[in-house]
């Protein structure tokens, strides 16, 4: 009887102990408390509605069932990186009301720029909030933290503490601005021009924070934007520019050459700072293959917008933009959504679909499109 007890407890004990030893040595692989993103509207969680109110129409419907400050019908890639770290979505750093900044914040703004804007939002369309204003306001938020914690207990609730820089992501997502704004005035020749500086800025900006505390960056390169809708039909061209799949070749060739570029600047990077682990995610890889093959994703519609105006083959035309109306003709017109986003890699012709920032974000996690090897989902399993 004695040794069938001991032998139980022995069990037990055995088992208590691959419970407690599986469970911690997991977890102190996930040393990632916060998150700190740069970018454009491709993960602008809300910071330009919140600094210039006015978003309608049926931006959010997938998942936010109401406008939700993104550029989708849903959830962006960021968004899903929050949620595998089980952190709640970002709060934009521009968001008076109701931000929780204690995983992290989100700098991004729609429409903004790796370098300065030449030119005001009103004439140009482009944020203000370039990345070297984000660069600015990380700092700011890093002295508030320090203030907070320093002033004497107890900080705001609504901020991290203070040991927090070192254990964040910083991921950026910015670039694309600077290379599509000009983009039908100059040609793709103007634009590789500036593509040297747009990555010296990026690098930059590691550098800087990598100088208060940052150790671990993840850079999303940039997106096949010769297949989308706006470009399109917004770059003149012939029918012998186009690849099989209908997308654009110089402007997909420029595309390659930027990331060519983004990727051996971040390996220079890498070698520059010893400690910090610098990610490059070839997301254009997943993005280009949703635009070439919709299907193999379980998706139906390349470069077709869901939510625009003008039917087959891009729905999108230049002059109304998805929630829009005009008038054309006598009747009033309105680029409606379609009901099936989740079939769509385009949302509005120049932002991607809940649909294809999921499919983005699971090879993001899963490790497949990293440089060098990162694998979220195995240092931080949800
Ligand atoms: C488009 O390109 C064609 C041929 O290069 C040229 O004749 C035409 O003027 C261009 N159109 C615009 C709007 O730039
Ligand atoms: C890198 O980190 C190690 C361990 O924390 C430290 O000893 C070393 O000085 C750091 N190297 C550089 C170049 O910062
Ligand atoms: C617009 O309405 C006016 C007045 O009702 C009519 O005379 C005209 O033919 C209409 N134009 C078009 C393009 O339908
Ligand atoms: C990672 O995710 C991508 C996108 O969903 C998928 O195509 C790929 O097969 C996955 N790779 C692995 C190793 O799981």
């Amino acid at each position: 009887m004695g040794s069938i007890l001991q032998r139980k407890l022995a069990f037990s004990l055995l088992f208590l102990i691959t419970v407690v030893f599986s469970c911690c040595k997991v977890n102190s692989k996930c040393e990632f408390k916060a998150i700190f993103n740069f970018g454009d509207s491709n993960s602008d969680t809300g910071g330009f509605w919140a600094a210039f109110p006015a978003q309608s129409g049926p931006w959010g419907m997938t998942y936010f069932k109401k406008p939700a400050g993104r550029a989708s019908d849903g959830r962006l890639i960021i968004d899903f990186l929050a949620e595998s770290l089980g952190m709640p979505f970002l709060s934009p750093y521009l968001q008076s009301i109701g931000s929780d900044f204690r995983h992290g914040t989100n700098f991004a703004t729609l429409a903004s720029t790796a370098l300065l804007p030449k030119t005001s939002l009103f004439v140009s369309g482009i944020s203000p909030f370039s990345l070297a204003i984000q660069l600015n306001q990380m700092k700011h938020f890093k002295v508030k933290v320090d203030e907070s914690h320093s002033s004497g207990p107890p900080g705001l609730p609504i901020l991290p503490s203070n040991d927090v820089f070192r254990k964040s992501l910083y991921t950026f997502y910015i670039g694309q601005n600077d290379f599509t704004s000009n983009l039908a005035s100059i040609g793709v020749d103007g634009v590789k021009q500036d593509i040297p500086q747009v990555i010296g800025q990026i690098a930059g900006t590691i550098k800087e924070i990598y100088g208060i505390g940052g150790r671990t960056f993840l850079v999303l390169n940039l997106a096949p934007v010769g297949c989308y809708p706006a470009i399109l039909t917004g770059y003149n061209h012939t029918v012998s520019d186009l690849d099989k799949f209908g997308c654009l070749i110089p402007v997909n060739k420029a595309v390659e050459y930027y990331n060519a570029l983004l990727k051996k600047s971040l390996s220079d990077t890498r070698t520059e700072l010893k400690n910090a682990t610098i990610i490059y995610l070839d997301t254009h890889k997943i993005l280009l293959d949703l635009f070439q093959h919709p299907k193999s994703y379980g998706l139906k519609h390349g470069i077709k917008a869901c939510c625009g105006y003008g039917g087959h083959p891009y729905n999108f035309d230049q002059k109304l933009f998805c929630g829009n109306s005009k008038l054309i003709g006598n009747a009033s017109m309105t680029a409606k959504a379609c009901r099936d986003p989740h079939n769509y890699v385009s949302w509005d012709g120049i932002h991607t679909t809940e649909a294809a920032n999921h499919r983005i974000s699971m090879a993001i996690l899963n490790g497949s499109i990293s440089d060098p090897p990162f694998t979220l989902s195995y240092l931080c399993p949800s």
